[in-house]
């Protein structure tokens, strides 16, 4: 690499650090190293952030917020590991009923808020187009966004072919959310129809890097 190469890497990795402390900062968070290995997964796909700048990336189960007033409801019915059959039925059915009314299983297994939009709150303060797909709850977040089922039949063909610059999907398919609304086997079915689904919204030469568990 030639001396101004070296330059502009070193402007860059400066630049990134300015951007994932300000998202820290803006939402009051302060793992900027979980942050930033996001989206070094990310950014190797660009090369360097020049070529992030204007960017249409997708990321599907992007992350959610949960919201305050059901966050302790959700405590309440938190053991220490998820395991369905420790569980009694009503128990049961009314974590179903949280899970898909107030969308927040994933915090109830991880208590905290590593699983919120973190990959599209920074990849839009670095100046991408992040959009952002989940099913939990997204209200107010300042990226383009859609709270959908990803597993519901035809859940993306809103979305307009080849409009991607990259298709993104991290912990998805191990979400623990996902794995009490379908089984293995339908992870897995659901895995391979979304990359399809990325084939068709990728531009000419863009990427998909999914995540499929597997
Ligand atoms: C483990 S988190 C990962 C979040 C983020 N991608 C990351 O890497 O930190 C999984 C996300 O997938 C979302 N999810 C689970 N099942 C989903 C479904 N059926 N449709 C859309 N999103 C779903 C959850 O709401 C959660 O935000």
């Amino acid at each position: 690499m030639n001396k101004e190469n070296l330059d502009k890497r070193d402007e860059d990795q400066e630049l990134i650090k300015e951007a994932v402390r300000k998202t820290c900062e803006k939402y009051d968070y302060d793992d900027q190293i979980m942050i930033q290995s996001v989206l070094e997964e990310v950014l190797e796909e660009f090369g360097s952030l020049d070529n992030l700048k204007g960017k249409r990336i997708l990321d599907l189960g992007c992350g959610h917020v949960v919201k305050e007033e059901n966050a302790s409801n959700i405590k309440i019915l938190k053991t220490d590991s998820f395991e369905k059959d420790k569980y009694k039925p009503e128990d049961l059915q009314k974590m179903h009923s949280l899970v898909l009314e107030e969308n927040a299983y994933d915090s109830l297994i991880s208590e905290n808020r590593e699983f919120e939009p973190w990959l599209c709150r920074v990849l839009k303060e670095l100046g991408a187009e992040p959009v952002g797909i989940d099913i939990g709850n997204l209200e107010g977040e300042e990226f383009e966004h859609y709270q959908i089922d990803l597993t519901k039949k035809g859940a993306l063909d809103f979305l307009p072919s080849e409009s991607f610059d990259l298709i993104f999907s991290r912990l998805l398919a191990s979400s623990p959310q996902l794995e009490f609304m379908i089984d293995k086997g339908e992870i897995d079915i659901l895995m391979v129809e979304l990359e399809k689904q990325a084939n068709r919204l990728m531009k000419v030469g863009g990427k998909v890097k999914i995540d499929k568990g597997f």
